[in-house]
């Protein structure tokens, strides 16, 4: 299975993961082959890319995640829901905000020892819910990594779901316009922290904590951050954690004026930021618990060959196991070949293949195939 953009589907492709619509209906499910109806339902929708199952990747198995389908819908529903009440000035369900946080640090807990190896599929106008509740899964893991006990984990992971509540005070025209914001509009989007922090600090049931996590997840290691400009140990380890897994979620996310990051683009990217936006140590934590070659990712490795990464291994993200696809002279190989590159020191991944470089060798073993067939 590999993640596809909208612009490289084809008829005849086969979606690898159901796709639902934000209110739990499956739009496409899994195993369908498309067709130029489905397609333009996809474009509709408005997502960015899907997951497709390739006939040559179809036994590779498909990577599990940190909650299961049905909590990750239900704790969608449970944000959107939130946000609807709050902008139409409605009671809001604290309780419902408490089960899903719980659900959700139970299924992290038992699922520890899983990478973190896809995003989730989510249309660009529900990206804030599915975005925040995927705040929370990378939050949670990274608090369990850093040893944090349930109670705290349950102040992290209630400030991480709903870190953007302040959004909900802010201009929804604004929140989405495209193209470039003036400096007065900016400042208004940043308001969205201060906001955040006096909506869940008027609620008894939240904790304190909790709402520092609204108030401070734009503030940067280094001082540069907003509200506050707080720096360093200033920032409360919840914020800092959370500011981690919002920026990472955000990059791999498709969003409509730019195509998601690949994972590893994104942890080089974040890499690069340790110790002026991101706290160092808990960055490499958070990393730890990132697959960087996602399984499906097609990679040249060192020897010139191209592979698919079939598995990842949990000691070592960096290094998966990957199947060999094509020899150094871009042969399709008829053996199967597979190294686990944690094993063999000989080799590495030296780049992850773009997609239309993908599009382009599988295009030519599909002919070969024909010609094989003779068709
Ligand atoms: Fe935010």
């Amino acid at each position: 299975m590999r993640r596809v953009s909208l612009e490289y589907l084809e008829p005849g492709m086969k979606i690898g993961r159901t796709i639902y619509s934000s209110d739990g209906r499956p739009l496409l499910v899994a195993g369908m082959v498309l067709n130029s109806n489905y397609i333009q339902r996809l474009i509709d929708y408005g997502v960015g890319s899907v997951y497709i199952k390739d006939d040559m990747f179809d036994e590779i198995e498909e990577p599990p995640d940190l909650i299961s389908e049905q909590t990750r819908l239900e704790s969608v529903r449970t944000v959107k829901e939130l946000f609807n009440s709050l902008e139409n000035k409605k009671r809001i369900n604290i309780q419902g905000v408490k089960k899903t946080v719980s659900n959700l640090i139970d299924e992290v807990l038992s699922n520890r020892e899983i990478l973190v190896n896809f995003t989730d599929i989510r249309n660009y106008d529900d990206y804030t819910f599915s975005h925040s509740v995927q705040v929370c899964v990378l939050s949670i893991i990274t608090g369990i990594s850093l040893g944090l006990d349930h109670i705290r984990l349950k102040d992290l992971a209630t400030g991480a779901l709903i870190h953007d509540i302040g959004k909900t005070r802010v201009d929804k025209e604004l929140l989405n316009k495209p193209g470039d914001l003036t400096p007065e509009e900016f400042v208004e989007i940043k308001r969205h922290a201060e906001h955040g922090f006096e909506i869940l600090r008027a609620n008894q049931e939240i904790s304190l904590l909790s709402a520092h996590i609204a108030y401070q997840h734009h503030e940067r290691w280094d001082g540069n951050g907003y509200p506050r400009r707080l720096r360093e140990q200033e920032i409360h380890i919840y914020s800092r954690i959370v500011a981690i897994a919002d920026v990472f979620d955000a990059l791999v996310a498709d969003r409509p004026y730019r195509k998601a990051y690949s994972t590893s683009q994104a942890v080089s990217l974040m890499r690069r930021m340790a110790g002026s936006q991101f706290e160092p140590v808990i960055l490499e934590s958070f990393l730890a618990n990132v697959a960087e070659f996602p399984i499906g990712t097609v990679v040249a490795l060192s020897s010139g060959e191209i592979a698919v990464v079939v598995d990842s291994n949990r000691e070592k993200p960096i290094l998966p196991v990957v199947r060999v696809i094509f020899n150094k002279r871009l042969k399709p190989l008829s053996v199967v070949k597979e190294i686990d590159l944690t094993k063999d020191a000989s080799v590495h991944v030296s780049r992850v293949l773009g997609e239309e470089e993908v599009a382009q060798l599988l295009k030519g073993i599909h002919s070969v195939k024909q010609v094989a067939n003779g068709n």
